[in-house]
């Protein structure tokens, strides 16, 4: 064989290796539907299955339950209340006392919320709506009239857990918001849904259900607190403007508010939202299924899959990555139970003052509103899934102010009936770093800080 045969052999050869790799590369871009179609809004992920089985392969992965690399999240249903007593002094007089686990893949969507203790007869609709594919038809039915049906009476209807129906669109396969809850809110802010990049969208899909909401108090109709904007102090003051609370403290007699999964608007706030990394990138990173290259529908803990989820940007090791994570959270849950025992010792003070004839009565309000105030504070990242890793300053500031204020409603409480400061009340009090500094800038009697 001569050299020119060699180098057009050569050349074939790498032309060949070429297309290979652009045939690769292509295979990233999302698979283009097969003859088969989708009937608009198909509920059943089996159907999908047909047209998309490499997505629909993935997305049954989500049964698997383990705890994997994770040391707070993972898809085990452990309980919450097991694993911290503390709430069940904090959620006294509500639902959330008596049954909270941990979240799963979405496939168990529906089996958790049948099941789950908090439901009861007096429970609404309201609480399909992020559950279920067969829901949005059903609001479309039957207007604002879904809301407040009892949960009961739909039952028959639901019969999806959350898939693929929620996120696409059946017939262009485009990611789509399903919700009107979410395009309600959108409007509230002002955005409009049409001009959303791809980018956004492999968010906004997920902002339709990991979000905080409110039920609102005319039809029930779930709605996201958004209209000052997204951070926790934003929703606050909506609450406090609609006068809005969930229930009232059985032992503090506090006016409460829940927070719900306000997982959206913690990330909002954090370097990877400022940097247009989208849910997405880490919850369903591309993986290899067979021979093709797919957007994982195993949607779960990026700890388990590090080197897909994170290595795209960062160039740190496994490990490395791994340490960061569970570092941020490990001081992230430290200062979380440094707040419920800070919200206990409220608790306490505040019911041992309510007993005494003599407490002063405003005093009394006001400690109540602080630890209302405190306990949405400490809620409102314990609600969150990731524990602070989605904006870990911001889980932190948060739950610095739940501690300020948890600490000042214990002492309003304790001077309500003049037992602040090393009185009987609450030994606790004078043994807490700066709650004797407050008592000595505050003045006896003087009212705490608060808006
Ligand atoms: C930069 C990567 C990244 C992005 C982007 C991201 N997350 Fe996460 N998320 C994580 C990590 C890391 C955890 C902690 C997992 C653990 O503790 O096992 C987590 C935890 C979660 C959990 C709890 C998972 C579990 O196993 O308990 C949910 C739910 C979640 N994120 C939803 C979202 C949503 C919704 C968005 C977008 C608004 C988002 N995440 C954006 C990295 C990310
Ligand atoms: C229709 C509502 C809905 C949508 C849309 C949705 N989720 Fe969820 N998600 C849920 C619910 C409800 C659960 C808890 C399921 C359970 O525990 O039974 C959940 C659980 C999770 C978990 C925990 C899984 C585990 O194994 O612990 C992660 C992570 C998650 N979602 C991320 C996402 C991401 C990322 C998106 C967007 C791509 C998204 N979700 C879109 C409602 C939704
Ligand atoms: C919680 C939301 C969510 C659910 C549920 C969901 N998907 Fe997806 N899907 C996504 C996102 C986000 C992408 C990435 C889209 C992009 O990058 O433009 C995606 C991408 C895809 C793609 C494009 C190719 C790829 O892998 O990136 C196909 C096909 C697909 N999904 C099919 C399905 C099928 C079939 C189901 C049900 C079995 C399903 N999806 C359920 C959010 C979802
Ligand atoms: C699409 C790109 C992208 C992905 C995917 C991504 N990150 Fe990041 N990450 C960034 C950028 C950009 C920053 C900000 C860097 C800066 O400002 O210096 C960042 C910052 C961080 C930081 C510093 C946080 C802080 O508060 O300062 C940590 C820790 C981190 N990422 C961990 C992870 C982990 C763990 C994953 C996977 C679960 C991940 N990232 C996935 C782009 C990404």
């Amino acid at each position: 064989m001569n050299k020119a045969w060699r180098s057009i052999i050569l050349l074939g050869l790498i032309s060949l290796l070429l297309a290979a790799l652009a045939f690769g590369c292509a295979q990233k871009a999302p698979t283009p539907p097969t003859t088969a179609t989708i009937p608009a809004g198909e509920p059943d992920p089996a159907v999908w299955g047909k047209v998309y089985p490499d997505q629909y392969a993935s997305y049954l992965k989500q049964k698997e339950m383990t705890k994997g690399n994770s040391k707070y999240g993972g898809s085990v249903p452990e309980s919450h209340l097991k694993e911290a007593p503390v709430q069940v002094k904090l959620f006294a007089g509500y639902p959330f006392s008596e049954d909270y686990n941990e979240e799963r893949g979405h496939v168990w969507a529906l089996e958790d919320v049948t099941k789950t203790q908090r439901v009861g007869p007096k429970t609404i609709s309201s609480c399909w709506n992020c559950k279920s594919p067969n829901v949005p038809p059903l609001i479309e039915k039957m207007g604002d009239s879904f809301w407040s049906t009892p949960f009961d009476q739909l039952k028959d209807q639901i019969k999806h857990p959350i898939a693929c129906a929620d996120c696409h669109d059946a017939q262009t396969n485009a990611l789509k918001i399903t919700r009107v809850t979410l395009l309600d809110a959108l409007k509230t802010r002002g955005v409009d849904p049409a001009k959303l990049s791809r980018q956004e969208m492999r968010t906004m899909v997920c902002a339709q259900c990991h979000v905080e909401y409110y039920f609102r108090p005319e039809d029930k109709r779930v709605t996201y607190p958004w209209k000052y904007g997204l951070k926790m102090d934003d929703a606050e003051k909506l609450y406090e403007e609609i006068n809005f609370k969930d229930w009232d403290h059985k032992e503090s007699g506090a006016p409460m508010l829940k927070a719900q999964h306000p997982d959206y608007e913690l990330f909002s706030t954090g370097v990877h939202a400022a940097n247009g990394v989208a849910c997405a990138d880490c919850h369903m990173p591309y993986i290899k299924q067979g021979t093709s290259k797919i957007s994982s529908h195993q949607i779960q803990s990026p700890l388990n899959s590090l080197s897909q989820s994170c290595q795209t940007c960062h160039k740190q090791s496994e490990q490395y990555l791994k340490d960061q994570v569970i570092g941020t959270q490990d001081q992230v849950f430290k200062t979380k139970v440094s707040l419920e025992k800070a919200l206990s010792d409220a608790i306490d003070a505040i019911n041992t003052a309510s007993k005494n004839p003599n407490a002063k009565a405003e005093m009394m309000t006001q400690a109540r509103t602080l630890h209302r105030k405190s306990q949405w504070r400490w809620d409102y990242i314990s609600a969150e899934n990731s524990m602070g890793f989605h904006s870990p300053k911001e889980a932190l500031r948060v739950l610095g102010e739940g501690i300020d204020l948890a600490r000042q409603a214990q002492l309003t409480a304790n001077l309500a009936v003049g037992t602040a400061a090393g009185g009987t009340a609450n030994p606790d009090a004078g043994k807490t770093p700066g709650a004797g500094t407050s008592v000595d800038a505050a003045g006896p009697g003087a009212a705490p800080k608060q808006q």
